[in-house]
């Protein structure tokens, strides 16, 4: 295919790349801007290979705008389990059942109406009009910025509002304006195929020869990222609660990670707490009342990393004789074992739920 004149050559290069590197994705068949909302929201916060799955059954089950708005919650967070960032489904839920109420079932086709979305931010809206729509809106993601800040040795931080302006404007002002859904993509694809965040390919890199980086030998000097993260612990103890075929889960409410999500009878503690100590604090006596007919286990201790947090949990397995006349503890319900799998529940619940 012949590119414009008035393509950059840096545009130009990366464009016969992409022609003939570019991933086969399912969704890049697509190009229905309920497909494409779908497969860059799953992108967000998940590599691509283990996308690809979630993307084929969530289609599968859930087709069209109607089908997604016309669920319920509870079966689009099961369907999301395991990919972790369970907001994202909520606000696909919610975004749905608003295209349905304000835009009379069609994917809206203007940015700033796509922007108005709920969930949808600046990346996704981009990636909906320039993929689905052809409209010439560049994408930032992190693969845009590492690309963009080695090529022009871009030297702000790419948490300042100096450093977004830059890399956004650089990216804007190269784009393919006759074909700016394959710019993007080509930008994220060779973000995570040759210009990668440690040891990149730049013996093959076909950008090389204008990558102000590597001409002053600090490729891995960006982007520039002054954001030190700071991670909080937390300490979980969960009961899996046994009494003949019956356990007992509890739904989150609070406005807290795994919102709306399923998990067994919790204590958070402060610190970390060990079973002799754990037995002396009201929440335990609330939950177990006078607990000297149930046999305590401990199970399992897991450590879960989320992006903000770290969860430092142990399962204690908790067996109630049959003829017990156990109370369903505040807030949870009893169910049967083998519902266990109806209900959407965490990684880390089900990381145990595996081991078990
Ligand atoms: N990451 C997120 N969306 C992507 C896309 N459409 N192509 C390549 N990488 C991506």
């Amino acid at each position: 295919m012949e590119k414009s004149a008035a393509l950059s050559p840096i545009t130009t290069r990366l464009l016969n790349w992409y022609e003939a590197h570019k991933r086969e994705l399912p969704w890049r068949e697509k190009t229905d801007a309920y497909s494409i909302w779908i497969s860059e929201v799953i992108l967000q916060q998940t590599r691509v290979a283990q996308g690809e799955d979630y993307f084929l059954r969530f289609m599968h089950r859930f087709p069209s705008v109607q089908a997604l708005a016309g669920a319920e919650e509870e079966e689009v967070l099961k369907l999301w389990q395991g990919l972790g960032y369970y907001s994202r489904a909520r606000n696909l839920h919610t975004a749905a059942k608003q295209i349905m109420s304000q835009f009379g079932g069609i994917f809206p086709t203007r940015y700033s109406d796509i922007l108005s979305l709920r969930g949808v931010g600046a990346y996704t809206a981009a990636a909906i009009s320039s993929i689905a729509f052809n409209e010439p809106h560049a994408v930032v993601d992190g693969n845009v910025n590492r690309v963009i800040s080695r090529l022009f040795a871009v030297e702000s931080s790419i948490h300042t509002s100096e450093g977004k302006k830059a890399i956004a404007g650089i990216a804007q002002s190269l784009i393919a304006r006759e074909s700016p859904g394959s710019y993007n993509q080509a930008l994220m694809d060779f973000g995570s195929m040759v210009c990668t965040p440690t040891q990149p390919r730049c013996t093959d890199c076909v950008l090389r020869d204008y990558c102000a980086a590597y001409a002053v030998k600090r490729v891995n000097d960006f982007p520039v990222n002054n954001r030190k993260t700071s991670v909080k612990k937390r300490y979980f103890n969960y009961f899996h609660i046994v009494q003949g075929n019956s356990t007992f889960l509890q739904k989150r409410e609070a406005s807290d990670i795994w919102r709306n999500m399923y998990e067994f009878p919790l204590i958070e503690t402060p610190a970390a707490t060990d079973f002799i100590d754990l037995e002396q604090t009201m929440a335990f006596r609330d939950l177990f009342h006078c607990a000297t007919s149930l046999t305590f286990d401990h199970q399992l201790k897991l450590k879960h990393q989320l992006t903000h947090q770290v969860i430092i949990t142990n399962f204690y397995r908790v067996i109630v004789p049959g003829n017990y006349p156990f109370t369903t503890p505040f807030k949870a319900i009893r169910i049967d074992k083998e519902q266990l799998s109806d209900f959407p529940v965490s990684r880390l619940t089900d990381r145990y739920l595996e081991i078990l």
